[in-house]
């Protein structure tokens, strides 16, 4: 029996505990004013409030939600008595269909009652989670910042009758000290709050707030392989392929350089909502990617928004730019060059390939095995470079490196053809490139299968002169993200030699 606390009452449920919480609202429980849309956690239709943050219900196994605080719609006003968002909604045109507005109301609402901005950037983003199809949001976004602008108001007036004692706690929480971390392998530093706790790996800064555990959120630098438009490209193809959405693109300034960020939702077993933004150092690329538990994310937006303000380069390839200053002007990332291993040798970090039909470099980590050979890859007879990690056996993890004759196009038709004669082949995204190199590009991401294991793969298509060279990383689908920097970091070794 699982005790519930919805709209204020105590209730109680005897089935089973991994039913859906919206089946027990609406179909025990009769407040069918919850709607059900794409039941994939996608559309945000059947959000409600759980302990005052919004989720998305179809998503939820009602036991999760035991001895927790749930609001539904019907929580929020009646036909004759509406509340204030309500009213907002109904004066500014905010619902039409309807079919979004009872999750629409409650994610707004949440954002209204914590007090949330009027800015309608901040109010999309904090909306990013709901779909509407009718509206085009902008009456929405009115309808939430006219319902904001009034209840700010009405608190105001209530602090002042309070003595201003909130808004002095408001000002020491702002006031809270933070500490600034660095890395130099990552090249970079960044701000945090002092209770937040920081787990470098070998290419990260990660930020750990204390209750990190229960709401999923980080803060995480990296640096990123390629200029900015490859490494948003492959993060992109990443989050699609691991079934999550890219809600918004946009270019901006951070901290005085070029940046992209997206907000993106994905799903780690909760819905997870983040936001990762590129930044370009003019030959290099750094990635500060912010996300927290969807229902979470709204506690730690001013933490994220700050932190990544405060990202500054350091190390002997730092740029520096005067904060404000126009943003400088883009060139290419050089590729770095590495020294070709001695004819017919293969060095500690490099495997030269020995077929002169294919005639690549290619780099891998100093455990992994590399060596050239000739057999059938994606079902073509070919020459090519195959490198491993120690553990590829059990992850199935590996490279290869070859080549085709014809162009990129011709090689985007065979790659699609192919990925789909695998076992269970299917293309999750492709999307077009432009190589630190300057040469162009085109990445698919797919999943196979290998038996009864399911694998991902992404194949990086770059065009060459006359050819075009492919490199296959794949690995089982649950270790791939392991292996994500290794091949991020062998794709953009890739270097030909004499003549192809
Ligand atoms: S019904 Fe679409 S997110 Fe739940
Ligand atoms: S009002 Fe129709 S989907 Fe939003």
């Amino acid at each position: 029996m699982l005790k519930l606390k919805v709209n204020g009452k105590e209730r109680r449920f005897n089935g089973p505990p991994f039913r859906r919480l919206i089946d027990v609202l609406r179909e025990e429980f009769g407040l069918t004013g919850t709607k059900e849309g794409c039941g994939e956690g996608e559309c945000g239709a059947c959000t409600v409030l759980i302990d005052g943050e919004p989720v998305n219900s179809c998503l939820v196994p009602v036991c999760q939600a035991e001895g927790s605080k749930i609001e539904t719609i019907e929580s929020l006003g009646t036909p004759k008595k509406l509340n204030a968002l309500q009213q907002s909604f109904l004066e500014k045109g905010g619902a039409q269909c309807g079919i979004c507005t009872p999750g629409m109301l409650m994610t707004a609402w949440s954002w209204v009652r914590r007090g949330g901005s009027a800015e309608p950037c901040a109010i999309r983003n904090a909306l990013a989670g709901n779909l509407c199809r009718c509206t085009g949001y902008q009456h929405i976004v009115d309808s939430v910042a006219a319902a904001v602008s009034k209840s700010k108001g009405r608190k105001k007036m209530a602090w002042l009758l309070a003595l201003g004692l909130t808004p002095m706690l408001a000002h020491a929480r702002s006031e809270a000290p933070w500490t600034t971390r660095r890395s130099e392998v990552v090249g970079a530093q960044i701000d945090a709050p002092e209770d937040w706790r920081q787990e470098n790996g070998d290419r990260v800064i990660r930020l750990l707030p204390p209750d990190a555990r229960d709401t999923g959120a980080s803060i995480t630098v990296s640096r990123q392989p390629g200029g900015l438009d490859q490494a948003a490209n492959v993060s992109k193809a990443a989050i699609s392929s691991q079934g999550g959405k890219i809600k918004e693109e946009k270019n901006e300034t951070i901290a005085g350089h070029t940046a992209r960020t997206l907000v993106f939702l994905t799903v780690d077993g909760l819905p997870v909502r983040g936001k990762m933004s590129f930044i370009d150092l003019g030959g290099r690329t750094l990635m500060v990617d912010c996300e927290a538990n969807k229902r979470d994310y709204g506690k730690y937006e001013a933490t994220f928004n700050k932190a990544i303000a405060s990202l500054t380069p350091i190390g002997p390839s730092a740029v520096p730019v005067a904060k404000n200053a126009a943003p400088a002007e883009r060139t290419p990332a050089p590729l770095e060059t590495p020294a070709a291993p001695a004819a017919g040798s293969v060095s500690e970090k490099w495997a030269k390939h020995r077929d002169n039909r294919v005639r690549i470099f290619a780099s891998a980590p100093a455990d992994w095995e590399a060596k050239a050979t000739d057999g059938r890859i994606l079902g073509s007879r070919a020459s090519f470079l195959f490198m491993h990690p120690a553990d590829w056996q059990r992850t199935h993890a590996r490279i290869a490196v070859f080549s085709r004759d014809g162009s990129l196009e011709e090689a985007r038709a065979w790659a699609k053809e192919a990925v789909l004669g695998l076992q269970g082949g299917k293309i999750q995204r492709g999307v077009a490139v432009k190589l630190p190199s300057g040469r162009t590009g085109y990445v698919m991401v797919f999943n196979e299968k290998s038996g009864r294991d399911a694998e991902l793969g992404i194949l990086t298509l770059i065009a060459s002169s006359g050819r075009t060279i492919i490199a296959d990383c794949r690995a089982k689908a649950k270790d791939f993200a392991s292996f994500n920097d290794a091949f991020n970091r062998a794709v953009e070794s890739i270097q030909e030699y004499g003549k192809p």
